[in-house]
């Protein structure tokens, strides 16, 4: 990817939540329908709700492939408040946001918990490659690596947020071996969820011993794909 990290820019999406513009790739980290909106419905209904109504556990694993603005990592820890539930996330990065940008993104105000101002700056401001409570149930552990370099750990994680940029834009995070990288890295059942539904994706997940299911997109977009690593999890919704 030949990024020019530079040039990013704040754009204001259609639901009123900022999201990034990156003129090298001419790409935006989020949907231009609404970045909140997307990440709510993809990552946490899609995923990590998902997750948790057919499983009951009482510590969800989570990886993050693109930390980015932090907006995933902020409705997870939303959602672990709201749910009281305990969640570990790992959030790999490769080229952090700018700090002029992160301090100006409006997610904060957005969210309903008085807490968020203060959970999104921990998230930001943690250290790197340590554990970091960001309250009491959400625990986060930025990585700055890329994926596809990356030794995830054996069969830790019981949903996966693959948050990165678009295969025709960033074809090497999507290769077949990069995805079978995180199907490793996945517990007995867990749950692999994106944005994304092209048909190649589709095959390759398959390919990887994955039940994939296409469910109608976030407002705005058709699709998105959930892919499913098989245990004993049984869909009831
Ligand atoms: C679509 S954006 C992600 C958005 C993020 N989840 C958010 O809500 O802001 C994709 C992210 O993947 C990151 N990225 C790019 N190449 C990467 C790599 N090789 N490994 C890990 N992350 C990468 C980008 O810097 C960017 O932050």
């Amino acid at each position: 990817m030949n990024e020019k990290r530079e040039e990013h820019r704040l754009i204001l999406t259609e639901d009123g939540s900022h999201s990034i513009y990156v003129p090298g790739l001419n790409e935006t980290y989020h949907s231009f329908h609404g970045a909140i909106q997307e990440s709510g419905y993809v990552f946490i209904k899609r995923g990590l709700e998902y997750f948790a109504g057919n499983q009951d556990r009482s510590l969800i694993k989570v990886l993050e492939v693109g930390l980015g603005t932090g907006l995933n990592a902020l409705l997870t820890a939303q959602w672990a408040e709201e749910m009281q539930k305990k969640v570990e996330m790992t959030s790999l990065e490769a080229y952090p946001v700018p700090k002029g940008l992160v301090d100006v993104l409006n997610y904060p105000g957005k969210i309903s918990s008085k807490h968020a101002p203060g959970w999104f700056r921990k998230i930001h401001h943690s250290l790197w490659d340590e554990a970091v409570e960001i309250h009491d149930l959400f625990v986060l552990n930025k990585v700055m690596a890329k994926l596809e370099t990356y030794p995830l750990p054996f069969q830790e994680f019981d949903v996966v947020f693959f948050d990165a940029f678009a295969p025709n834009k960033q074809a090497e995070l999507w290769d077949l071996s990069v995805l079978d990288k995180v199907y490793q890295s996945q517990n007995y059942p867990s749950v692999f969820v994106t944005y994304c539904a092209k048909g190649q994706l589709k095959r390759d997940l398959r390919s990887l011993g994955y039940q994939v299911e296409t469910l109608p997109g976030p407002p705005g977009k058709k699709e998105m794909v959930r892919a499913i690593k098989p245990g004993e999890i049984e869909s009831k919704h």
